[in-house]
C-alpha cells in the first residue's frame, strides 16, 4: 500500500473534499468513518490522520466524538474546523460558544509565521471561516500560531507532539493559500515523501487484478461512459484476452457516438468486443410509453436482459468488471444521520443486478472522477471518451418529452449534434458548460419558413453550469452564440421551426426534464 493518510469523517462534503485535495497532492488517502477506533487505523498504519469538518458543535451533548487514543497515538494528526475542537476537547484547552457565529470569508494573520504550516503563507491571507465555537485557552505544549479578527485562535499546533489544528477551511477554494497549508502539513509536517500517482496505480492495479483473476475468464458491459471504458481497458490490461466486454447499443446514444466508442474500443484500446445493435427492441418496449420513469425502467430491465443473454453465451465466466467509484463506495458515517450510503435516485442503465452469479472486480473503487479521466488518459483512451460530458444512461429517451419514436430521436439527435458542435467550439466560454444538449418538447407551434406558414416542433436548449450535477445554474451563454444555435436547428433539423432556451436553474428545476 501506499502511504495513507485517513480522513475521519465528521461530515461528508468536507471530507471529500479533503480527500480531493490531498490526491490533488499526490498523497494518497482513504475516508473513514469518525468513530473509527485507533485500533483498526493502527492496523493500517497511517501516514497522518485528518479530522474533518462537521455540522455539529462539541460543545452539545452526544457530540460526535474521536477515539481519544488516536489523538495519543503520535501520528501527526491535523484538526480542521470541527476536528480543531474535537483537538481542544481531548487534551485541555478551553472553547467557547461565540455569540456571533462566523461565517464565510475573514483575513487571517499568521502571527508564527516560522511555523512549519505556515512556510511560503504570506502574514495576512483570505480565508473561509465556518464556526459557532472558539479556543480562547491553549493547553500546555500548543502555541497560537494565527487569528483573525474575530477568533483569537484561528490556528494551533504543538511541534513536538505533530498535532496541528486550523479553525478554517484550508480545503475549500476560497481559502487563497488551503493548498499550501495542507501540503505544508503533508509534506513538511507529517513528512510524507511518497508521491502517490497514476502510474504507480496503474501497476499496482494491474497486479492486483491479476492476483484476484488468475486464468479465469471475466466480462464488462460497456455503455459508452468514462467509468467502464476506462475500467474495461485497465481489466484488459492485466489479463488481455481473458476478458470480454459487452456493448449493448440501444439506439439512444447520440449522433454517431455508438460507432465512434465501439471503433475506439476495438481499434484504439484493442478490447475485445461483442456488439449488440438492440436499438429496434428497445424502441419497441419504449412504443407509446411517455411517464419518464416507466421509460427508465424499460430500458434498465433490457439492459440487463440484453447483457445476461450475451453473457451466457460466454462459458465458464466467473468475474464482472464494474466501474464502480469512490464516491460510491465512502462509508460515510455524517453524525446525526443514520444513513450510510448516498442512494442514487437514478436507474442506472448498465447497473446490472445484485443476483447476477459473477465475482465483482472494481478497479477504480478508489478513485474520484477526475481521477478516472486521469487514469483514462495515462491508458490512452481518446479525449471524447475521457472528456465526455455527463449523459444520462436512458439516453436520449428522457430528452424527448412523451413518446420515443424514431423519428422523434432523428430530430432530437440532430438537434443535440448542433448544440453541441457550437458549444463544444466556443472554447473561450469561462467556465466552459458543464452539460449541453438539445431537448425535444411536445410542443408544436406556427411559424413561418419561405412563403409557407408551418406548424412544428419546438426544440429546447439545456445549458449549465455545475460541479457535480446535484446542483446547477443554467450557463449565460453569450447571446450570438445562442443566435448561431436557434438559426442552424431551425434551418438544418426538419421538423423545427422554434427554438427556446431553458432559463431555471436546480433546484428548483432538475438537469434533465424528465
Ligand atoms: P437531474 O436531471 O437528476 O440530473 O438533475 C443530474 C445528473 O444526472 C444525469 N442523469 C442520469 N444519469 N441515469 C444516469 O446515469 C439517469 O437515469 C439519469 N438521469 C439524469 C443528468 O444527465 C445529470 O448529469
Amino acid at each position: 500500500m501506499p502511504a495513507t493518510v485517513f480522513i475521519l469523517d465528521f461530515g461528508a462534503q468536507y471530507s471529500q473534499l479533503i480527500a480531493r485535495r490531498t490526491r490533488e497532492l499526490g498523497v494518497y488517502c482513504e475516508i473513514v468513518p469518525y468513530d473509527v477506533t485507533w485500533e483498526t487505523l493502527a492496523a493500517r498504519d497511517p501516514a497522518a490522520i485528518i479530522l474533518s469538518g462537521g455540522p455539529e458543535s462539541t460543545l452539545v451533548p452526544e457530540a460526535p466524538d474521536v477515539d481519544a487514543a488516536i489523538l495519543h497515538s503520535g501520528i501527526p494528526i491535523l484538526g480542521i474546523c470541527y476536528g480543531m475542537q474535537l483537538v481542544a476537547r481531548h487534551l485541555d484547552f478551553k472553547l467557547v460558544k461565540l455569540d456571533h457565529a462566523e461565517y464565510g470569508p475573514a483575513t487571517l494573520e499568521v502571527t508564527r509565521p516560522a511555523s512549519p504550516l505556515f512556510a511560503g503563507v504570506p502574514e495576512r491571507s483570505r480565508i473561509w471561516m465556518s464556526h459557532g465555537d472558539s479556543v480562547v485557552e491553549l493547553a500546555a505544549g500548543f502555541e497560537n500560531l494565527a487569528r483573525t479578527d474575530r477568533c483569537a485562535c484561528a490556528a494551533m499546533g504543538d511541534a513536538a507532539r505533530r498535532i496541528y489544528a486550523v479553525q478554517f477551511h484550508p480545503e475549500v477554494v476560497h481559502t487563497e493559500h488551503g493548498r499550501g497549508i495542507l501540503e505544508n502539513f503533508l509534506r513538511g509536517v507529517a513528512g510524507i515523501t511518497e508521491r502517490w500517482e497514476m502510474e504507480s496505480f496503474v501497476d499496482r492495479a494491474i497486479e492486483e487484478i491479476r492476483a484476484r483473476v488468475g486464468s479465469d475468464k471475466v466480462i464488462c458491459a460497456l455503455s459508452g461512459g468514462v467509468d467502464s471504458a476506462v475500467a474495461a481497458t485497465l481489466v484488459s490490461r492485466a489479463i488481455g484476452e481473458q476478458l470480454t466486454c459487452i456493448f449493448v447499443d440501444h439506439g439512444l446514444l447520440r449522433k454517431d457516438e455508438a460507432a465512434q466508442v465501439l471503433a475506439a474500443f476495438r481499434d484504439v484500446l484493442h478490447l475485445n468486443v461483442v456488439a449488440v445493435d438492440a436499438s429496434k427492441r428497445f424502441l419497441g418496449e419504449l412504443a407509446g410509453v411517455e411517464d419518464p420513469e416507466r421509460k427508465r425502467v424499460i430500458i434498465g430491465h433490457e439492459f440487463i436482459r440484453l447483457f445476461e443473454e450475451e453473457a451466457a453465451k460466454i462459458p465458464g465466466v466467473k468475474f464482472l468488471v464494474q466501474g464502480t467509484l469512490y464516491p460510491d463506495v465512502i462509508e460515510s458515517k455524517t453524525p446525526g444521520s443514520k444513513a450510510g450510503h448516498k442512494i442514487k435516485s437514478h436507474h442506472n442503465v448498465g447497473g446490472l443486478p445484485e443476483h447476477m452469479d459473477f465475482e465483482l472486480v472494481e478497479p477504480l473503487r478508489a478513485l474520484f472522477k477526475d481521477e478516472v479521466r486521469a487514469l483514462g488518459r495515462v491508458l490512452g483512451l481518446p479525449e471524447h471518451i475521457v472528456a465526455r460530458q455527463p449523459f444520462p444512461g436512458p439516453g436520449l429517451a428522457v430528452r424527448i418529452i412523451g413518446d420515443v419514436t424514431p423519428e422523434r430521436l432523428a430530430i432530437v439527435r440532430e438537434a443535440d449534434a448542433i448544440v453541441r458542435e457550437e458549444i463544444d467550439g466556443a472554447t473561450s466560454l469561462d467556465p466552459h458548460p458543464w452539460q449541453y444538449f438539445a431537448v425535444l418538447t411536445p410542443v408544436r407551434s406556427v411559424g413561418v419558413m419561405g412563403d409557407g406558414r408551418t406548424y412544428a416542433n419546438l426544440v429546447a436548449v439545456r445549458a449549465i453550469t455545475s460541479e457535480d450535477g446535484m446542483t446547477a445554474d443554467w450557463a449565460r451563454l453569450p447571446f450570438d452564440l445562442l443566435a448561431r444555435i436557434s438559426t442552424r436547428i431551425v434551418n438544418e433539423v426538419q421538423g423545427v421551426n422554434r427554438v427556446a432556451y431553458d432559463v431555471t436553474s436546480k433546484p428548483p428545476a432538475t438537469v434533465e426534464w424528465e
